[in-house]
């Protein structure tokens, strides 16, 4: 594989090429190319996709690659009408959970992000699913609300405690979030997150105007000894926390504080919504079972996504609860887009249903094991100023805390300079961060890429000591 150095020094002589040429010129060929820069022809084919992704090549098969037409330049469109129209009443910022969609230049190593990268998605056992789901009967016709009934059975057995009944099929754990938490509470109620907890939870209750009430999180999971009093204090009915391999954290919750937090929940008559995220992405053995499974009396609402252990295309995920609150949560996401996509279902259905689903498990976990260890070894040998408490049982993300007096949006900021994306900490604070903390990823990451990440953030923060 060619280094960084290589790739970004083509995209530079590519680029100057395009700025110095005339619309419809021929670049150098392949082999031209990669005898000038000394890389391979796979390098050049991803600098020449990467600029004709930003419209200034045109390759056309078969005759080589030219540089692009400019576009005819539009009418300006007068859209000031808009600023009236739509007020001064500016909703909340959710930009932190638009970063997280933020696409990293070339040759930049990434340890942001929250998907698996393309080499661990299984593509050829996916398109299977998704062939043989089109040739079903009824697949593209209407799907019941609450989602098709086999993945309905197949969450329920897999979550545990609850049937196909208490099942609502969502499009991603995004929007079983957001369903779950707008059905659940109304604006200018009290909502408790653990702090720090997922940014883009914050950013959905914030924009249903909910007052967020943190609760500390420790490397034992959430401080439920502090519960109580906040909820006497914010009358907030309901809870919400990710007890399993958390993010940005990577914490489990201890199983004396899943005890406690479920006793809370029945002496307060308050709901627990479970984001289980990253069930599927457990590394080591001997998870404990979901506060789901073990929930007779309905508090818990419980979230598993498919997205995050298979592909980010696969938008499926299960929303589940008993009792009335199961009669909201399907009004609500009703209301939301009727249902989710017949052919995303039944290829769901088909995929977890199959032995590619084991095998696809079992790789991943291997995988993510492998890319851990590489960024926790490389950590302890290259940064070992910075703090992890916490080496994650399973999910993508190392937490890291800051020596005092680091700056963590200056300390991105410069390892993005250096070419490695990590992610600011104050993102996942629901108030004001106790220190500066780095949010690490390996799950998008190939091991042999880490400690080249790392040497680079080492790079980063020995520059800003000066
Ligand atoms: C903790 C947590 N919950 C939910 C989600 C949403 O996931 P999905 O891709 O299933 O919508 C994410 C995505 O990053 C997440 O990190």
């Amino acid at each position: 594989m060619d280094d960084d150095n290589s790739t970004r020094s083509l995209s530079r002589a590519l680029r100057e090429i395009v700025a110095a040429g005339s619309p419809g010129d021929r670049l150098p060929s392949v082999r031209a190319l990669q005898d000038a820069h000394g890389v391979s022809p796979l390098t050049v084919q991803s600098v020449v996709r990467e600029l004709s992704a930003e419209g200034l090549v045109v390759a056309r098969p078969g005759s080589g690659t030219f540089i692009a037409r400019a576009l005819a330049p539009h009418a300006l469109a007068d859209t000031s009408w808009q600023q009236a129209a739509l007020g001064g009443h500016t909703p909340h910022d959710i930009s932190n959970t638009l970063a997280l969609f933020t696409k990293p230049a070339a040759g930049v190593i990434r340890l942001t992000g929250g998907y698996l990268d393309e080499s661990l998605v299984p593509t050829a056992a996916l398109s299977a699913s998704m062939n043989r789901a089109l040739r079903r009967p009824g697949t593209w016709g209407r799907s019941p609300l609450e989602g098709s009934e086999s993945l309905r059975q197949w969450f329920a057995r897999e979550i545990g405690g609850v049937d196909a009944s208490n099942v609502i099929v969502t499009s991603g754990g995004q929007a079983a979030l957001s369903i779950a938490i707008r059905a659940l509470t109304r604006p200018g109620e009290a909502i408790v997150l653990e702090s720090p907890s997922y940014t883009g939870a914050i950013s959905i209750s914030r924009s249903y105007g909910l007052d967020v009430a943190p609760v500390p999180v420790d490397d034992r999971g959430m401080r439920t000894d502090l519960l109580a009093g906040i909820l006497e204090r914010t009358n907030a009915r309901v809870v919400l926390t990710q007890p399993l391999f958390a993010n940005p954290t990577g914490t489990t919750m201890a199983a004396e504080r899943r005890a406690e937090l479920m006793r809370i929940a029945e002496r307060y008559s308050v709901f627990v919504i479970e984001d289980d995220y990253a069930h599927d992405l457990a590394i080591e053995r001997g998870a404990p079972a979901s506060l789901a499974s073990n929930d007779p009396h309905g508090h818990v609402v419980h979230i598993r996504s498919l997205t995050k252990p298979i592909a980010a295309g696969l938008r499926v995920a299960a929303l589940t609860a008993k009792g009335a609150a199961y009669s909201r949560l399907r009004s609500a996401k009703s209301l939301e887009d009727f249902y989710v996509a017949g052919p995303l279902q039944e290829a769901a259905a088909d995929f977890v249903n199959s032995p590619a689903w084991t095998t696809h498990r079992r790789r991943v976990s291997a995988e993510l094991g492998v890319r851990r260890d590489a960024l926790v070894a490389s950590l302890v040998d290259k940064l070992p100023e910075l703090a992890i408490t916490v080496r994650p049982r399973g999910g993508m993300h190392v937490w890291a805390r800051l020596p005092d007096g680091f700056d963590d949006v200056t300390v991105t900021a410069a390892a993005l300079a250096e070419g490695v994306a990590v992610t600011a900490g104050r993102a996942w604070f629901p108030a004001e961060p106790d220190g500066g903390h780095l949010r690490l990823t390996y799950g998008e990451t190939p091991a042999l890429e880490i400690p080249e990440g790392v040497d680079r953030l080492a790079r980063a923060i020995a520059g800003l000591r000066g």
